[in-house]
């Protein structure tokens, strides 16, 4: 079992890797709770043992299900149950159950304790990593939420094992992400390790700017055009797909600014290739559409779109993209 702190002072948690770390949630639950609210997803076939008396409630499956309605229906169920602010919701399940449930702990008694079991790949090296919660709105994905952070997140690599195909696959678009922000050799590591690596590196971006004012923004790689392919495509990729096109995209939008080189943007080809992750937009896409959505990203600025990309110095934010750059760029989506 590998442990890693993400250290935010006070607010410092462990996270622990490997197959069968959810059975060390009884001791991670914060001292003083007497309930634990378990929320997770009916199809999720990983029960939890808590240690305090618990009780299980059920999102609905799919991104749908990641709105504010959830949220209140949450809240409402604890209420009824009678939790209090010493109490903590056990998050099971992946970004959805992740985000919802988070946020959920977020507001709730203005915020009580949570707890994340990450049970997908995508969950285990990002969404459940660093306090992001919150849901979509109808004009865009994340629009509302918090910046909460866990007592603790159990990253259980048994629970990869019953993951569908392509929702394991859609992880490993957010873990190639990783290979672009210092992780090296990772397709060589096994599945435990790879995880605790990108672990690794998230936990020490979040330990040195968790609210974003700066270098977390690189862990949004190639998450600009995957946002917006999800919003306009009306979630018919997974994130993880969309992620995978989005690092293609920025990789060759870099270059189209004169940031990188064609080996660099072949590097990244390359490796979405080799975890047999998809390269292009899905039919049916609109780069007037997408562009629209991107503009209103939440890192754009006026007078130019926001992206994340690689150049000499690494990834950084760049601000003032011309839309025309970006439009050119997606043409290469039609060759
Ligand atoms: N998923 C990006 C972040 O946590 O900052």
């Amino acid at each position: 079992m590998r442990e890693i702190r993400v250290e935010l002072g006070e607010r410092s948690y462990p996270v622990v890797v490997g197959s069968g770390a959810r059975h060390r949630l009884g001791e991670l639950i914060p001292i003083g709770a007497t309930r634990a609210a378990v929320v997770s997803q009916e199809a999720i076939p990983w029960p939890v043992d808590c240690g305090v008396e618990q009780r299980t409630f059920f999102l609905d499956e799919g991104e749908d299900a990641k709105n504010l309605e959830s949220v209140e229906e949450l809240c409402r169920a604890f209420a009824k149950w009678g939790m209090h602010r010493i109490d903590v919701v056990v998050a099971v399940g992946g970004g959805v159950v992740t985000d919802v449930a988070g946020f959920a702990a977020a507001v709730y008694h203005r915020g009580i304790a949570v707890v994340h079991v990450p049970t997908t790949l995508l969950g285990q090296v990002d969404a459940a990593i660093g306090g992001k919660t919150g849901v979509n709105l109808p004009e865009g994905k994340n629009l509302v939420g918090a910046i909460w952070q866990p007592a603790a997140v159990l990253c259980d690599t048994e629970t990869l094992t019953t993951l569908p195909p392509r929702e394991y696959r859609s992880g490993l678009g957010e873990m190639a992400k990783y290979a672009f922000l210092g992780v090296p050799g990772l397709r060589d590591l096994s599945l435990d390790d790879a995880v605790a690596a990108c672990v690794a590196c998230k936990a020490d971006v979040v330990g040195s700017d968790e609210r974003e004012s700066g270098r977390r923004a690189v862990l949004n790689y190639g998450h600009t055009l995957a946002h917006a392919l999800e919003t306009t495509g009306g979630y018919d990729l997974r994130h993880g797909e969309a992620v995978a096109i989005g690092l293609v995209f920025a990789a060759r939008l870099a270059r189209r600014l004169g940031r990188v080189d064609a080996d660099r943007v072949a590097e990244h080809e390359a490796v979405v290739a080799a975890y047999d992750l998809p390269m292009r937009p899905p039919p049916g896409w609109d780069a007037h559409d997408l562009i629209t959505v991107m503009a209103r990203d939440k890192k754009a600025t006026n007078g130019g779109l926001t992206f994340v990309l690689d150049g000499p110095n690494g990834l950084e934010v760049v601000t003032g993209v011309a839309a025309d750059a970006v439009e050119a760029t997606l043409g290469e989506f039609e060759r």
